[in-house]
C-alpha cells in the first residue's frame, strides 16, 4: 500500500549559489510544517531503491540548454515504471525569465507521469536572476511563491 503521506523531494543544482537546493529544502520545510513525512535529497545522493519507500515524489531541476540538467536526467534515466508506479509527482525547476529560457519542470512532470506517477499538483517554475560569474538567485516574490505552492501541494496530498 503506497502512503502518499511520506514524501521524497529530489533536486539538482548546479551553480554555487544552490538556488535549486534552496527551493527544495523551502518545499521540504512547508511540507513538513503541514505534518508530512518528508525527506529532501541531492539527486545524486539517492538511488532508485531509496524511491521505493515514498509515496509521493516531487522532483526538481535548474533549468540548462532549455531543458533539465544532466544529473536530474541521469537520475530520472535510472528509473523504471516499478519505482514510480502509483505514486504522486510533481515538478520543479529554476529558469530564467525569458521567452526563450525552455522548461525543466514541463520535462520533469512528463518522465515522471511516463513512468506511471500521478501528477497531483501542476509544475512549480521559480524565476532566478543572474548576479555574474554563474552565481544566481530568486527573483523578487519567488519565494512566496514556492511556500504557496508547498503549501497547497501537501493539501494536495493530505486531502486524499
Ligand atoms: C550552462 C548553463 C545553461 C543554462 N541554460 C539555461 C536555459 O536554457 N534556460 C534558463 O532559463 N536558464 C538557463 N541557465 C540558468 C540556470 O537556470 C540557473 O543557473 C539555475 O537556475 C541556477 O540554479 P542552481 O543554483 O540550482 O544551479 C543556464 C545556466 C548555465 C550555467
Amino acid at each position: 500500500m503506497v502512503n502518499f503521506m511520506k514524501v521524497l523531494v529530489v533536486y539538482d543544482s548546479v551553480s554555487t549559489s544552490k538556488v535549486t537546493m534552496k527551493v527544495a529544502q523551502t518545499i521540504a520545510e512547508e511540507m513538513k510544517a503541514k505534518g508530512l513525512e518528508t525527506d529532501c535529497l541531492y539527486c545524486k545522493d539517492l538511488g532508485k531503491e531509496k524511491v521505493k519507500g515514498y509515496g509521493s515524489l516531487i522532483v526538481g531541476a535548474p533549468t540548462m540548454a532549455f531543458r533539465p540538467s544532466r544529473d536530474i536526467t541521469e537520475f530520472l534515466d535510472s528509473l523504471e515504471a516499478e519505482d514510480v508506479k502509483g505514486k504522486k509527482g510533481a515538478a520543479f525547476d529554476t529558469q530564467i525569465k525569458s521567452a526563450l529560457s525552455g522548461n525543466a519542470a514541463k520535462g520533469i512532470e512528463k518522465r515522471i507521469s511516463g513512468l506511471g506517477a500521478s501528477i497531483f499538483k501542476p509544475h512549480l517554475v521559480a524565476y532566478v536572476e543572474g548576479k555574474g560569474k554563474n552565481s544566481w538567485e530568486l527573483r523578487e516574490g519567488e519565494l512566496e511563491n514556492v511556500k504557496k505552492w508547498a503549501q497547497e501541494a501537501a493539501e494536495a496530498i493530505l486531502a486524499e
